[in-house]
C-alpha cells in the first residue's frame, strides 16, 4: 500500500504550489514537504535574509532546486496586490496555494493600510490574495487551498464592531477572532467556488513551539512550548490536506489535531472536525466577506 508521501508524490510532481509565511516554523516546513514531493514551491516572505536561508535549506533538505522565493509583506495590501500581479503575469497557473503567514502581536498596531496588524496578516491577507490568484487557481483546477487556522478560534465572537479591536484590544482574542474569520472565510468561499474544481479547507496544525509565540513573556507559556511538538510535526496534517487523495474533493471542512506535545505522534485520521457554531453563521460570513471587500477595495471577487 502507498504511504501519504508516495501519493502526493503522484499529485505533486511538477505542480505548482505557493506557501506564504514560508520562512520559518509551520510554513518552512510545508513548503519542505511539497519539495520533496517534487512540487514546483513558491514560497512569500517579507524579509529577504531569512526568506533566502529557508530557501537553502528546502533546496538541501530536498534536493529539489525548482523553489522559488517571491517577496511580499503581507501586512500591505499593495504588497500583496504585487504579489498576485506577478505571478499571475509569470505563471498564470496555481494548483495549491496554502495561506499560512500569521502574526500575535502583543499590543494594537496599525499596518500600513490602517488595520490591525494580527486581522490584516492571519485574515485579511489570506481573503485578498486568495481572490486575486482565482483566476490562476482555476486554470490549475482541481486545484486547492488550505487556510490555517487554530481550535482557540473557538474562544471568538466575531462581533463586527470590533473586528479590529478598536473598541478593546488583547492579544488572544485578536488573534481567536482573525482565526474565526478564516473558518467563516473558507465556508463561504466553498459554497462561491462549489462546481469550480477548487476546493478550500482550513486546518488546525495544534500547538507548536514557534515563531509565532514569541510576543508572549508569560513563563507559563514558555513551561507549554518547551513540551510542544515542533513545526515539523506542526505541518504533517496541512500537507495531508494537500496531498492526500483521501481528501480529495472535500471542501468546506475544518480539520483539527489534537496532538500537540512532542513526544505524541500526529494521526492524521479522525481530524476533520466540527469548528465553532459561531463559524456556521452563513449570515456573518456573508457581512465578512461584504467588510472585507470593503476593507480591501477588491470588486469583483468570487
Ligand atoms: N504554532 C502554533 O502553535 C500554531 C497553532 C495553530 C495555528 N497556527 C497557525 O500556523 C501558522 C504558522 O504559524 P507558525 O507557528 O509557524 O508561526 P511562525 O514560526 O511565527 O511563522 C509565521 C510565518 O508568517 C510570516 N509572516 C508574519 N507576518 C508576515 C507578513 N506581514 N508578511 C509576510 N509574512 C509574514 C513569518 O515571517 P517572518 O519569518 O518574517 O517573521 C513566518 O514565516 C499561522 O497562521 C498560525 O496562526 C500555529
Amino acid at each position: 500500500m502507498k504511504n501519504d508521501k508516495q501519493v502526493g508524490e503522484a499529485m505533486l510532481k511538477d505542480r505548482y504550489c505557493m506557501v506564504t509565511g514560508a520562512s520559518s516554523g509551520i510554513g518552512r516546513e510545508i513548503a519542505l514537504g511539497l519539495a520533496q514531493r517534487g512540487a514546483k514551491v513558491f514560497m512569500v516572505c517579507r524579509d529577504p535574509g531569512r526568506g533566502h536561508a529557508a530557501q537553502e535549506y528546502i533546496w538541501r533538505q530536498s534536493g529539489n532546486s525548482d523553489i522559488h522565493l517571491l517577496m511580499a509583506d503581507l501586512s500591505v495590501q499593495d504588497q500583496v496586490r504585487m504579489l498576485a500581479m506577478d505571478f499571475m503575469q509569470q505563471h498564470g497557473v496555481l494548483h495549491l496555494l496554502v495561506n499560512n503567514a500569521g502574526v500575535i502581536m502583543g499590543r494594537r498596531v496599525l499596518t500600513a493600510d490602517g488595520i490591525e496588524m494580527t486581522f490584516a496578516v492571519d485574515y485579511l491577507s489570506y481573503f485578498l490574495l486568495t481572490n486575486l490568484l482565482l483566476g490562476a487557481l482555476r486554470a490549475g483546477a482541481p486545484s486547492k487551498i488550505v487556510n490555517m487556522t487554530t481550535s482557540l478560534h473557538r474562544m471568538a465572537k466575531l462581533d463586527l464592531d470590533n473586528l479590529q479591536g478598536e473598541k478593546s484590544f488583547s492579544r488572544d482574542s485578536a488573534y481567536a477572532r482573525s482565526k474565526l474569520a478564516v473558518v467563516l472565510f473558507t465556508y463561504e468561499l466553498a459554497r462561491r467556488l462549489e462546481g469550480s474544481g477548487i476546493t478550500v479547507n482550513c486546518v488546525c496544525p495544534g500547538a507548536c513551539s514557534s515563531g509565532i509565540w514569541s510576543q508572549s513573556s508569560r513563563t507559563i507559556d514558555s513551561f507549554f512550548h518547551a513540551l510542544m511538538k515542533g513545526s515539523e510535526q506542526g505541518a504533517v496534517l496541512p500537507l495531508h490536506l494537500a496531498c492526500s487523495s483521501s481528501v480529495q474533493g472535500l471542501s468546506g471542512r475544518y480539520f483539527e489535531t489534537k496532538q500537540h506535545l512532542k513526544m505524541s505522534k500526529v494521526n492524521v485520521k479522525g481530524t476533520e472536525s466540527r469548528s465553532s457554531a459561531a463559524s456556521y453563521d452563513k449570515d456573518a460570513a456573508a457581512t465578512l466577506w461584504q467588510m472585507s471587500e470593503r476593507l480591501t477595495g477588491l470588486v469583483g471577487s468570487a
